[in-house]
């Protein structure tokens, strides 16, 4: 089986220009980044590229402007951000993908640091269209794929770009997720309980039937668990629910038994007329119907965390409940915070990935530590759901 290519440190960057392809995709709130987290995990590695005298031109993503200028998705303020942690060597250039581009690049100094425009600015990169991957690569001698999170898309400058370009590789943040997500996946050190959260089931019933295989314990949680308490005959009030699940769960609950793999729902909630109000606790059997489901209750939680410490290995993914708010953001806080001290204490190994779960980690504390935190969510889930990945293909 063909191996992906990683960068490593005995390849000769010096005075060579690295096109690489990161996931600055940060959420933003009133127009300021709310969670720097992706951008602060590549800050290591531009530094070494560019201490090492490479020149390097940043591709990037915000959003999904579907080839259109959407100026609210510029990556502007992400190379302010970028200066301001690395300095006067960065740069920024919104000009378009052409000949031109290309002069400008070559001016620049070994050791800059240039970040491009939203590349999603352009259809072609949408449609993995061929040159303009062609006119991509001639901006550089080396390409790497330092996004994990993004390399589910068969895209121009995650896809195309990398057969254009004899020298390929796949950047260390990259071969950290792809390391520690394998560690769940083949060097598994059981039993694995695997919490999930999010709404949709239809979109993670694939995951859930491949998890069932390699995991002895899944815990659902989330608004995601609403469906399973209508399929056990119980009422869930005004709370978010899915239709036609039935089959879906039938469908869980009947790979579950042939794998052996336990699948958890909670047995108690916090529950609110709205999203702003104080909640109560309630029995999953003792919902009204102008109630919402928002976070786990304390029996529910006694038991997920009972169900963490007898495990040696635990992957979460989404949240317990509306962590945005405070008051329904304690079963969220308490699963993070018992995860990140076992692990510190060196008796579990922990991945915890999703981009709404890195959120809500950050909300709580920059204190919290797990064996991985993945900042990979859609690209995460179809790995663990076994999918190949085109930008790692490529690779290889
Ligand atoms: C993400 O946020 O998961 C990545 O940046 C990929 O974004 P996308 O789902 O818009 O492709």
């Amino acid at each position: 089986m063909k191996k992906i290519k990683f960068f490593s440190t005995d390849i000769n960057v010096r005075e060579k220009t690295i096109l690489i392809r990161l996931d600055l995709n940060v959420p933003f709130n009133d127009k300021k980044i709310s969670d720097t987290t992706r951008i602060d995990f590549v800050l290591p590695f531009l530094k070494k590229l560019s201490s090492g005298k490479a020149k390097v031109v940043i591709l990037s993503h915000l959003g999904r402007p579907n080839g259109k200028k959407i100026k609210e998705m510029s990556l502007f303020p992400i190379f302010q951000y970028l200066k301001k942690k690395i300095g006067e060597i960065v740069f920024f250039l919104d000009d378009e993908i052409n000949i031109n581009l290309k002069n400008k690049i070559s001016n620049f100094k070994y050791g800059d640091i240039i970040l491009l425009e939203n590349i999603r600015y352009y259809r072609e990169e949408i449609d993995n269209d061929e040159s303009f991957a062609k006119e991509l690569a001639s901006f550089g001698d080396i390409y790497i794929n330092d996004a994990f999170s993004c390399s589910h898309r068969k895209q121009a400058s995650i896809h195309q770009i990398a057969k254009q370009i004899k020298n390929c590789y796949a950047g260390p943040l990259l071969k950290k997720e792809l390391t520690s997500i394998n560690m769940i996946i083949k060097d598994r050190k059981e039993p694995i309980t695997c919490i999930l959260g999010g709404s949709k089931i239809s979109t993670k019933i694939k995951i859930i039937n491949n998890l069932i295989k390699i995991v002895q314990n899944i815990y659902l949680v989330g608004a995601m668990a609403n469906n399973f308490f209508i399929y056990q005959g119980y009422s869930v009030g005004k709370s978010l629910i899915e239709k036609n699940t039935k089959q879906l769960i039938e469908e869980i609950y009947s790979n579950a038994q042939r794998f052996n793999c336990k699948i958890f729902v909670p047995i108690d909630c916090i529950v609110s007329k709205n999203f702003t109000e104080i909640g109560n606790k309630k029995n999953i059997n003792e919902i009204d119907d102008k109630e919402i489901i928002l976070d786990v209750g304390p029996k529910t939680l006694d038991d997920l965390v009972k169900k963490i410490e007898s495990s040696k290995t635990i992957l979460w993914n989404g949240p317990a409940g509306y962590f945005e708010n405070d008051f329904f953001a304690k079963g969220t806080n308490s699963i993070a915070k018992k995860i990140s001290s076992l692990t510190t204490q060196g008796k579990i190994l922990s991945v915890v990935g999703g981009g709404d779960t890195v959120s809500a980690i950050n909300n709580i504390s920059s204190e919290l530590k797990f064996t991985h935190l993945s900042t990979a969510g859609g690209a995460f889930l179809e790995f663990l759901e076994g999918k190949d990945l085109p930008g790692l293909d490529v690779l290889k």
